[in-house]
């Protein structure tokens, strides 16, 4: 355990004691002195800390006065409203800003252990997360906000609608669609209509963007429209992504009922129909709703649909609304006594089915273009319709879990400035992600995006579509554990990207209660979200 100060004075300098002491609360409860010692040591012999503090490991003695200064100083003021007033002075944050690199080796350790990492670089790699430097500037850089199907994106385009749009007048480039495809078309012509009259391109308002629409790989064979897009339009904008992504369970089902299925307009149609007759809304099979029953009413309703258009055409009347083909298809399916939409009945009949092969194999593909090195980049990474067409990445050549959460820490960590389309160190750098957010943890989500883009947090966090009856109460545990074994790829994506984000959490708090120390207000800090970071439980 990390109190008392009995054992830690052993490796701690007089002069860093109290600080040292005050920054253990920081700790989980989990921390033990001897492991965190061994890691040292191990870190020390891998040259991995010694190149920002000063370990001696002879006589179990670890002086690391100054670990934290190291990145307490490198968050430029280049943000919104930013100035370098922020950046804590070198002499005072020697003394106030103190943790030291045990305690952070022990707290990597416990988040490497909590999200189960097994790549055996997980502790370094999270504790070069501590130190990322952050170097992003609404002033050079252009965010686009890659939104996947179904993982809470919707929140975060309003939200960066408000945010950064709110700020600079005309900063969200048009095309950019909370539910659909970017549209290159609306873009270029209000570029074009700034310019001819008299907007320079270098002086064009334009900061993020977001849709469906991926950009990654801007580089190489590969390239993306939209990639190519704002490489030509923004030459001189540094291009940076942000993403969110969801627990693979829970982000499966959501496609299956809402995309795939159609199964919530179904249910709330049904649930309208009790409440009309005295009855209360129910969302589980437990309380009586049958998914199975919806799918049927469905298909009678397309039923209907065709036999009426066959009647009208048969009477010589054009509809005023046709049935696309594919409609027409499914009820001759159904006439020859297929069920067409048997993987929508349950989630086991989505897992017994090809539809699940042909839509929902390692789904997270399109979020950073591939999973580990080994694997080429693909730009198939505009969601249209069902079609993703991702291959499973288990089977790619060189491909294990440990690479996967490897490169996840690498690249969704934003610690890899090497990584190109056009051949890794070879080809210049794809763009970076600076943030992501994660559906189940919307609330630290939020509080990192403002705190990351030096953004007034919104008074409330635009909270959109979320459905009355949450598609994941309708798969079991086992039907949990069946995705979880099939999709070890996207699951490390998903533990890595979780244990990134707890990292991030822990050093925000410390560079919040350093900064503080340091003289800053809860006024001057205008881009904490204080009231969140209270709701979450944190104190400082
Ligand atoms: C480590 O300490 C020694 C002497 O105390 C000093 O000469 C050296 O520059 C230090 N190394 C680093 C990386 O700070
Ligand atoms: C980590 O592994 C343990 C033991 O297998 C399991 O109970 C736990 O759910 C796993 N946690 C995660 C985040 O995968
Ligand atoms: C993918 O690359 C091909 C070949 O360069 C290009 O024709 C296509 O438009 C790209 N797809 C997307 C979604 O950007
Ligand atoms: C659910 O509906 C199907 C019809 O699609 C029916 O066969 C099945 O018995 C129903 N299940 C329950 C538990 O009522």
């Amino acid at each position: 355990m990390g109190d008392g100060g009995g054992n830690r004075s052993m490796t701690t300098p007089p002069s860093s004691r109290r600080v040292t002491t005050s920054a253990t609360a920081i700790l989980s409860s989990s921390f033990v002195l001897i492991y965190a010692l061994v890691l040292v040591t191990q870190f020390a012999m891998m040259g991995i800390v010694s190149d920002r503090a000063n370990v001696s490991t002879g006589g179990h003695h670890a002086t690391i006065p100054n670990a934290m200064s190291g990145w307490t100083k490198t968050r430029r003021g280049g943000g919104i409203g930013g100035s370098s007033r922020r950046t804590v002075g070198g002499a005072r944050s020697s003394s106030t800003t103190t943790t030291t690199t045990i305690e952070l080796a022990a707290m990597a350790s416990s988040i490497a252990g909590r999200w189960n990492l097994t790549t055996h670089n997980a502790v370094a790699l999270l504790l070069r997360q501590f130190d990322r430097v952050d170097d992003y500037s609404y002033r050079t850089d252009f965010v686009h906000f890659h939104h996947l199907y179904k993982s809470g994106g919707t929140s975060i385009s309003n939200l960066m609608d408000k945010a950064f749009g709110g700020l600079i007048d005309g900063g969200i480039l048009p095309g950019s669609y909370e539910s659909g495809n970017f549209d290159h078309d609306e873009a270029l012509a209000d570029i074009e209509r700034r310019m001819s009259t008299g907007t320079s391109r270098e002086d064009l308002p334009y900061v993020a963007s977001y849709a469906h629409t991926g950009l990654r790989p801007v580089y190489g064979p590969r390239g993306t429209r939209t990639g190519t897009f704002l490489l030509k339009q923004l030459p001189h904008r540094r291009l940076r992504v942000i993403t969110m992504l969801r627990d693979i369970v829970d982000f499966r089902a959501s496609n299956h009922a809402m995309i795939m299925c159609g199964l919530n307009y179904e249910v709330t149609r049904w649930n309208n129909e009790r409440e009309a007759s005295g009855l209360s809304r129910v969302c589980t099979p437990r309380d009586g709703l049958n998914i199975s029953l919806m799918v049927d009413r469905k298909i009678g309703d397309l039923m209907e649909r065709c036999r009426a258009e066959k009647e009208m055409l048969a009477g010589g009347v054009t509809p005023k609304k046709k049935l696309y083909p594919q409609q027409r298809r499914q009820c001759a399916g159904e006439e020859a006594g297929t069920d067409t939409l048997a993987h929508c009945r349950s989630a086991d009949h989505l897992l017994a089915s090809p539809q699940y092969d042909k839509h929902y194999r390692s789904m997270f593909h399109a979020l950073m273009g591939r999973f580990h090195r080994g694997q080429k980049f693909t730009n198939v990474t505009a969601y249209k319709g069902m079609g993703y067409g991702f291959d499973r990445a288990e089977d790619s050549p060189g491909y294990s879990v440990e690479k996967v959460e490897e490169y996840t820490l690498e690249d969704l960590g934003g610690l890899d400035t090497t990584i190109s389309g056009a051949g890794d160190g070879v080809g210049p750098p794809e763009p970076d992600f600076v943030w992501f957010g994660i559906t189940e943890r919307m609330k630290e989500s939020t509080v990192l995006f403002y705190y990351q883009f030096r953004l007034k947090p919104l008074p409330r966090t635009p909270i959109h579509r979320v459905q009355e009856c949450r598609p994941n109460s309708w798969w079991t545990d086992e039907n949990r554990e069946v995705v979880k074994a099939r999709e070890p790829a996207d699951y490390a994506v998903w533990r890595a990207a979780n244990a990134i984000m707890d990292v991030r959490i822990e050093k925000m708090k410390m560079e919040i209660r350093s900064l503080l120390r340091a003289g800053e207000t809860r006024e001057s800090l205008y881009y904490v979200d204080w009231d969140q970071l209270e709701e979450m439980g944190v104190k400082l």
